[in-house]
């Protein structure tokens, strides 16, 4: 899929005043500081369309990116910052969890890890929560021009492992990506195209 157009919409707090057009739409959630916005702006080619920063804590709000007039990606804060005071680590997750659970026109998330470190707890346990909601998602895997192949390799089946062993049956769809070299984009756009047409067509 090309990207034509990638046009920021709204931010908000509130789910209830997301864009009401129904859409599809594609969520980017996971730890403050592993790359959402810098894979959403790698995405769509405009490196300054989503806020980025070597600081954790930098995306705050719900925020709206209208692609191709036709379909949404949403960029989300972090979880799991420590140094946001504890209200407001709990603003973010009461209000991160109200959009997942209210936005209909949610067609998948996309949980990114770090593909540097082993699983951590609070992906885990937010993708159970994701799952006991019936919430569909994928697993974006960042930053992997920091790693070597055989490294990038082994981290990922230590995930598979990990998940496997815990509540999941088989390891959901995963991508690799790279914001600073690009990898991934075409996969995760052939995904999202895919699923458009499946929406388009009700199936
Ligand atoms: P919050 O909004 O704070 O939750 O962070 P975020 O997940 O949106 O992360 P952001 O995109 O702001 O990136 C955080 C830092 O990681 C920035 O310094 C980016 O340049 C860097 N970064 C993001 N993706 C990559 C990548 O694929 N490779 C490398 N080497 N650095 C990356
Ligand atoms: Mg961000």
């Amino acid at each position: 899929m090309k990207i034509n157009t990638a046009d920021f919409v709204i931010s908000n707090t509130d789910v209830s005043k997301c864009p009401k057009e129904q859409l599809p739409e594609y969520a980017f959630i996971g730890r403050s500081n592993v790359g959402k916005s810098s894979l959403i702006n790698m995405i769509t080619n405009n490196s300054k369309l989503a806020k980025t920063s070597g600081k954790p804590g930098k995306t705050q709000l719900i925020n709206h990116f209208k692609i191709n007039n036709n379909w949404f990606l949403v960029d989300l804060p972090g979880y799991g910052y420590a140094q946001v005071s504890k209200s407001k680590r709990q603003t973010f997750q009461t209000f991160i969890k109200d959009y997942f659970l209210q936005r209909e026109q949610l067609i998948c998330t996309f949980v990114l890890v770090d593909s540097r470190h082993e699983p951590q707890k609070v992906d885990l346990e937010f993708m159970q929560f994701l799952g006991e909601n019936s919430i569909p998602f994928c697993i974006v895997f960042t930053k992997s021009d920091k790693l070597k192949l055989s490294q990038l390799n082994r981290n990922i089946k230590v995930y598979n492992k990990k998940m496997t062993q815990t509540i999941w049956e088989e390891m959901p769809q995963h991508f690799v990506t790279s914001a600073t070299d690009k990898s991934g984009k075409e996969e995760l756009l052939q995904f999202i195209d895919d699923l458009n047409l499946k929406v388009a067509n009700n199936l």
